[in-house]
């Protein structure tokens, strides 16, 4: 019996057959219970004898069943890791992976342009004061170029002060030059360089126009920048920023309240079958505003304009993205479709 029941359990395959061990052994009809049962019908002192023997060998394969239960189950684990195995070498599946809007996009590609030529990135805040976007600007409150700005007005600060949403990145402009450190580097003799990439906001609504669009405003102030330096700092951008090394640019005289003598910039297009295609051709295209910043706006912001000079100029950011990669509604910028954001996004 001991051997029987000892061999069946070191033979025991795996835990099933080890419980059919046990059973055999120890269930109600095994052969140890069986002995047990026996024990009833002896002497007293052949009991005694018997009985510790049947107990002892009881014991022994308990202690045989319970080895072999934790060898199985330690070779079960390992077979189980052994077959789980990862094969590391997969390539990933492939995760959706989020691309930069073309806005941020252009707005990266001409801070690294301008930052080439000096100019470091500021920003001001897209709910404005009256006196940042207009008064500081030379357009006084009963100025007819508010009309030309379709403002969108929002209910006046505690104090009174009438308050909008920036028509255009121009009060940067204001804020800027106010800044008493900015006072401190020109006084010094340094020179102010700055563009100003951010959100602006004018009422209309079509096709080329959306209540929310993007302006990019440069400033140069300093006390001997002239015409000639804006003139070939824009040239240079264009360029730069269309890849286009002859591209032609004409400077065209305009008006802006905050610069004398104001122009506007076109750039070199041709229109070939309904499509239109940037650079030397017979058609000219808008793209900008500039001009030298109006001593009155120096003035307004605590410079003395008989010392300090420079330029300005202010484009919209959609519309340079647009003519660049060929985009042809400006309404889908803010859309925020998936699959357009798939089709114009860029990997960052
Ligand atoms: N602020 C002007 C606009 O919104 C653009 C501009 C900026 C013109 C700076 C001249 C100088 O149209």
């Amino acid at each position: 019996i001991r051997s029987e029941a000892l061999g069946a359990v070191s033979q025991a395959a795996d835990l099933a057959a080890l419980d059919a061990a046990r059973v055999a052994a120890l269930g109600k009809k095994g052969s140890i219970t069986g002995l047990m049962k026996t024990l009833g019908g002896m002497a007293p002192d052949q009991r005694r004898e018997f009985g510790a023997r049947v107990n002892q060998l009881k014991g022994e394969i308990e202690a045989a069943l319970e080895a072999r239960k934790s060898d199985l189950s330690a070779s079960a684990l390992a077979a189980k890791l052994g077959n789980e195995k990862i094969d590391i070498s997969l390539p990933a599946r492939p995760e959706a992976q989020g691309t930069l809007h073309p806005i941020g996009q252009v707005m990266d590609e001409l801070a690294a342009i301008f930052g080439e030529m000096g100019f470091t990135w500021a920003e001001g805040p897209d709910i404005e004061d009256d006196w940042h976007n207009f008064t500081a600007l030379n357009i006084p409150p009963d100025h007819p170029a508010r009309q030309m700005q379709d403002t969108f007005y929002l209910p006046s600060r505690p104090d009174g002060t009438p308050m909008v949403l920036r028509t255009h990145t121009s009060p940067v402009q204001a804020r800027t030059m106010l800044d008493k450190g900015v006072q401190k580097m020109l006084a010094d003799g340094g020179s102010l360089r700055i563009i100003v990439p951010g959100r602006t906001f004018r009422i209309d609504n079509d096709a080329t126009h959306t209540p929310m669009f993007h302006q990019v405003e440069g400033l140069v102030i300093d006390r001997t920048t002239h015409m000639g330096h804006l003139k070939g700092c824009l040239v240079d951008f264009c360029r730069a920023f269309f890849e286009i090394d002859d591209l032609p640019l004409r400077f065209r005289p305009s008006y802006f309240p905050f610069t004398e003598p104001s122009a506007e910039v076109d750039i070199g297009c041709s229109w070939k079958g309904g499509e239109l295609k940037i650079g030397a051709g017979d058609s000219w295209l808008e793209i900008l505003g500039s001009g030298m910043v109006h001593p009155n706006v120096i003035a307004n912001c605590g410079l003395d304009p008989a010392v300090y000079q420079g330029f300005a100029f202010g484009m919209g950011i959609d519309r340079i993205a647009m003519l660049k990669y060929g985009i042809p509604d400006l309404r889908d910028f803010f859309e925020s479709d998936l699959r357009w954001l798939r089709h114009y996004g860029f990997s960052a």
